[in-house]
């Protein structure tokens, strides 16, 4: 009999449901939240209150695309944490108020696991996915992890940022140059016609597979005082050779560490996740890297880099092979780690 999971994600400022049957992807809608740009970031009470105008929609919407009845959910699997307790709370009601009209279980699922997982999301039967073990490059807003892979539920956390994740260093760097919030994107988009050999960096120096960006931020900040007292003519005037150095930096820090984890574990088969895996210049660093030393690249559709509830509904669907239910009064959880 076919198993067909309903994923709901929740846990910051994207609504999203999606519908994966025995591992194949029929729907993944998201409704981003327009209403935090002003701010310039996401504010927890606004993202609660968007969460519960669209739930109901984006479930309905991705459950008519998948072209399924309710009746066929085998279970709801929602993101438990980490992440905005408010916004959590929305879909993790959500999902056990649906289950208990349906019938169906329901399978709580760790956001990073869905990160990580994300790979296993497939639109055709032919389409590849990741043999184990893998090294994941989990870079997101919230954090920078090298995690080694054995199994859907065999993850080690091989090392992780001591202060600011790589999205952050990216959103930071943005801010100061007054780009939008979330910087990065528009970084990515600047680099592209920057000279990224411009300006130098500093680089961390921190011992074993852990990472540091915070240093990077405060360097980025005083090369800008130092040349000008922070001038946004100097910034404007300079802005695509200053995103392509930051860029190039943050990558460089991101394949040191990882090239010490592929010469430590041996590991073959390489993969990213998380918002920064959408970046131009790193897919293409990464795919570079492997390609020089032999190695097999994942780099994840757009679509699945941020925030969305394909993910989640892959990792709910290995939990649920494995008879992994939760109970019905689950709480969500704002911190933890893979
Ligand atoms: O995984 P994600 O959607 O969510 C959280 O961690 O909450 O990651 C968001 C991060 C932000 O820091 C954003 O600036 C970054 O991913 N990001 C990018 C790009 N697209 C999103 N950073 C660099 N280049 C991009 N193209």
């Amino acid at each position: 009999m076919s198993v067909t999971i309903l994923g709901i994600e929740s846990s910051c400022d994207d609504t999203s449901a999606a519908v994966i049957r025995d591992g194949i992807l029929l729907s993944n809608v998201i409704a981003s939240q327009k209403v935090h740009e002003e701010y310039g970031g996401v504010v927890p009470e606004l993202a609660s209150r968007a969460h519960q105008q669209n739930i109901v929609p984006v479930v309905d919407t991705a459950i008519k695309r998948a072209g399924i009845a309710p009746s066929d959910i085998s279970a709801i699997a929602f993101t438990r944490g980490p992440g905005l307790l408010g916004s959590l709370l929305v879909g993790t009601s959500f999902a056990k108020g649906m289950a208990i009209g349906l019938g169906c279980p329901i399978v709580d699922v760790n956001h990073l696991h869905g990160h990580v997982l994300s790979h296993f999301i497939r639109r055709e039967v032919s389409d590849t996915i990741p043999g184990f073990p893998y090294l994941c490059l989990l870079i997101s807003g919230g954090n920078s992890q090298l995690i080694l892979v054995r199994s859907p539920r065999d993850m080690q956390v091989l090392g992780q940022t001591i202060d600011d994740a790589a999205g952050e260093a990216f959103d930071k760097c943005a801010k100061v140059m007054g780009l939008p919030y979330p910087g990065g994107p528009h970084i990515d988009r600047l680099a592209a016609e920057g000279d990224s050999k411009r300006f130098k960096f500093a680089k961390p120096h921190i011992p074993g597979l852990d990472y540091s960006f915070s240093g990077l931020k405060t360097s980025f900040l005083y090369t800008l005082r130092d040349n000008v007292k922070v001038d946004p003519e100097f910034i404007d005037k300079n802005k695509a050779d200053l995103a392509a150095s930051l860029q190039e930096t943050i990558i460089a820090i991101l394949l040191d560490k990882l090239d010490k984890a592929v010469k430590q574990t041996g590991v073959t088969t390489i993969a990213i996740g998380g918002g920064v895996s959408a970046n131009s210049g790193v897919r293409s660093a990464i795919s570079d890297y492997c390609s020089k030393h032999g190695l097999t690249p994942f780099i994840p559709e757009r679509a699945f880099t941020t925030d969305n509830a394909a993910m989640v509904a892959i990792a709910g669907y290995f939990k649920y092979l494995d008879g992994d239910f939760c109970e019905m009064d689950a709480a969500p959880y704002a911190r933890v780690t893979v």
